[in-house]
């Protein structure tokens, strides 16, 4: 995707309260960071110019945010979107900028997250080799992992056929159970649906936007998630396994 350089993204960056230009400073204290250190830790991986980072932080002041996208100029933007919603100030949202293929050294144990959001990540799906690239491949899971508390969730949303299906694999192999699984969310009634800039775009072409919640269980992957590489045998067992729990249109809600 082709990002246009803007001028002011970094001074108003510069300038704003809640924006962090590096995060492993913040390690382990991200909750100390907010107003109210004791409310939910919901984290946004890949914001972008926050479209629905911005109505989420207006409509759950009781949970406190942290928006990260790798682009200061897209940054910018969200900054923008979020104080033309929640004020020059808000208490509950911060945004970092990070790569969030490292994003391990910005967030620990002691953050514990609630959840973990990430919407319209790149789908790499043309070649194979990029596959690692994924904001949802096992080496990024493996990470999320470590700043999740307890059964804390991964919300998943895409346009991308194959990034969705090869997903469900990497999470069911690095022990994120599907507890909820739609393949269309306009037409599904879901709330609550927060819609960002792409899920807009995606809808106007009548794309169906798959979305998935996956809660993490104790079993950690028993294998080197930073060499992984998913081969179709594996794909096909895995989905299989899952589809035992779906209905026939290979959905399912259980919250
Ligand atoms: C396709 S956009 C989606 C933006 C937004 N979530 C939405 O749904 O409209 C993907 C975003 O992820 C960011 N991104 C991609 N790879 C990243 C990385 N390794 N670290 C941080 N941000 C990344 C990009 O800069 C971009 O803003």
């Amino acid at each position: 995707m082709h990002i246009r350089r803007k001028k002011w993204a970094r001074p108003e960056l510069a300038a704003c309260p809640f924006f962090d230009a590096e995060g492993e400073s913040r390690r382990g204290r991200w909750r100390e960071g907010f107003a109210d250190p004791g409310k939910p830790l919901h984290l946004e991986m890949g914001c972008g110019k926050g479209v629905s980072t911005a109505k989420m932080a207006a409509a759950n002041p009781e949970i406190n945010y942290v928006a990260v996208d790798i682009s200061e100029d897209v940054l910018g933007d969200a900054r923008r979107n979020i104080v033309r919603a929640c004020g020059e100030n808000p208490g509950n949202i911060r945004l970092l900028s990070a790569d969030i293929c490292f994003i391990g050294k910005c967030f620990s144990r002691e953050d514990g997250a609630e959840r973990i959001i990430i919407s319209f990540c790149n789908p790499w799906s043309e070649r194979p080799k990029h596959e690692k690239r994924r904001l949802t491949h096992p080496r990024q899971l493996i990470q999320y992992r470590e700043m999740l508390r307890e059964g804390g969730e991964i919300w998943f949303k895409t346009d991308d056929d194959t990034l969705y299906e090869d997903s469900l694999a990497y999470f069911a192999l690095c022990g994120f159970e599907p507890v909820t699984l739609i393949r269309d969310l306009a037409g599904s009634g879901f709330a609550p649906n927060y819609i960002s800039e792409h899920e807009e775009k995606y809808m106007a072409l009548g794309v169906p936007i798959k979305f998935g919640i996956f809660r993490m269980t104790e079993k950690a992957p028993d294998f080197d998630p930073t060499r992984f590489r998913l081969t179709p045998g594996v794909k096909k067992r895995v989905l299989e396994e899952i589809s035992g729990t779906m209905n026939r249109k290979g959905e399912k809600q259980d919250v």
